[in-house]
């Protein structure tokens, strides 16, 4: 699993932030984020980086891959739109909206606990649709923002269905980016070439 400073982990995100922080609401739903535990929030219970800061270091690497595909992919879209959902789409996970903390620290004392335990007492929703009526209760949202953020998780779970006839170019650039930073740059994989040839050693 990759590692992360927090200090500079922080800085990223910051300067992320001040990116888009000239959106109406951006700076209300970040204050709202960071009093309810924003930089402690794991990104999952014992998968995808299960610690503290995990949360961030995912939306930060999910918004910096998103800008490079956004200049290759699509361009007649603002940095504001791509940076604005990539930093937001998993906020859910922080808390419900509810006041309810996503996740909570595993205190027992089995030696095979996982980190963290999903809070069974938050508001029964989809955790993207979460995310989505968290950030639009501060930040008025285009279409293609809302698609992306309620549908970033793609193909992968059912409720792609409801938008499958019609996905936004917005929807695509956000789950391929959020996808990428899960299984690849997460995973410190992104410097691994599998380029063994297929049956070389069978002479
Ligand atoms: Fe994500």
């Amino acid at each position: 699993m990759a590692k992360f400073d927090f200090e500079s982990l922080k800085n990223d995100y910051y300067s992320l932030l001040k990116k888009i922080s000239v959106r109406k609401g951006v700076n209300e739903l970040n204050t709202y984020l960071e009093k309810h535990g924003l930089f402690k929030a794991p990104a999952s219970t014992k998968y995808h980086l299960c610690t503290e800061g995990g949360l961030v270091f995912h939306s930060v690497n999910v918004a910096k891959l998103a800008i490079e595909l956004k200049k290759i992919l699509l361009t007649d879209i603002s940095d504001e739109s791509v940076i604005l959902c990539a930093l937001f789409h998993d906020c859910h996970k922080v808390t419900d909206g509810f006041s309810n903390t996503t996740y909570i620290k595993n205190e027992s004392n089995d030696s095979e606990k996982q980190p963290y335990l999903w809070n069974k007492n938050q508001f029964s929703f989809s955790g993207a649709h979460k995310s989505l009526l968290i950030i639009s209760h501060f930040v008025e949202l285009t279409c293609d923002e809302m698609q992306a953020i309620a549908y970033h998780d793609g193909p992968y779970v059912q409720a792609w269905e409801d938008i499958a006839s019609d996905p936004y170019p917005l929807t695509f650039l956000i789950h391929f980016a959020d996808l990428w930073s899960t299984w690849v740059i997460e995973k410190g994989k992104d410097k691994i070439i599998f380029n063994k040839k297929f049956l070389e050693d069978s002479l």
